[in-house]
């Protein structure tokens, strides 16, 4: 499977255990070229994380965006850190995603919704990264006032946000952001994963 890994991701990703190479090939960069994305392609990205599987399909994730230069961006990107600032200037889209926390068809509190959500994010991940875009999570950022932002209701719970944008060149990063743009790397699987309990 190694021989469809893009260069950066062989020079630093190695997995112990064969897997798809869509999985080792996702990372998060930062840098971004601010190229407007198309809708089609925005789109597909929401299309990919809505199939994700969820506890009695409940679906709870919603994702709120806002494209540069419209009247939401503004708002949006003032609920970044400094830090998420520096580099997030360059998406095209940015998302603050949400999570339903009660189930629509008892009005329960759900257990899942967050987890849901989760895997919503992976796989709107996944897709970007096999178009080759940049869509980098955050949690750097002002989560009450996201709920503000975004008309949240008590119902939804802020998850995290997201940028997304055409990949940039590396240069155009601050220095010490260009230090860290590059795929990570794992733990040992044994430190995450353990037969029987928790060791
Ligand atoms: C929920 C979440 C929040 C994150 N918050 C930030 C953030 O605020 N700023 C940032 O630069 N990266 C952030 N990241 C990116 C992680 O640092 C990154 O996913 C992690 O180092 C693993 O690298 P990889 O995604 O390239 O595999 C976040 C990722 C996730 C999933």
């Amino acid at each position: 499977m190694t021989q469809k890994l893009p260069e950066e991701i062989r020079k630093n990703r190695h997995s112990k255990y064969p897997i798809h190479p869509l999985i080792l090939s996702r990372w998060s960069p930062r840098s971004m070229s601010k190229e407007p994305l198309s809708d089609e392609e925005l789109m597909s990205l929401f299309e990919a994380a809505h199939w994700a599987p969820s506890c009695y399909n409940e679906q709870p994730w919603r994702f709120i965006y806002a494209k540069q230069n419209t009247s939401y961006w503004d708002s949006f990107f003032s609920l970044l850190t400094e830090y998420n600032k520096k580099w997030a200037i360059n998406a095209s889209i940015l998302v603050v995603i949400l999570s339903h926390k009660v189930f629509t068809h008892n009005q329960k509190p759900s257990v899942t919704h967050s987890f849901d959500t989760g895997a919503a994010w992976a796989y709107m991940a996944l897709e970007g990264s096999t178009r080759n875009l940049a869509v980098h999570g955050m949690g750097g950022f002002d989560y009450e006032r996201a709920k503000i932002v975004c008309k949240v209701s008590n119902d939804y719970q802020v998850e995290a946000m997201v940028a997304i944008g055409k990949r940039g060149k590396k240069e155009d990063l601050a220095e010490e952001l260009q230090k860290k743009e590059y795929p990570s790397k794992r733990k040992h699987l044994t430190q995450v994963v353990m037969e029987g309990y928790l060791q």
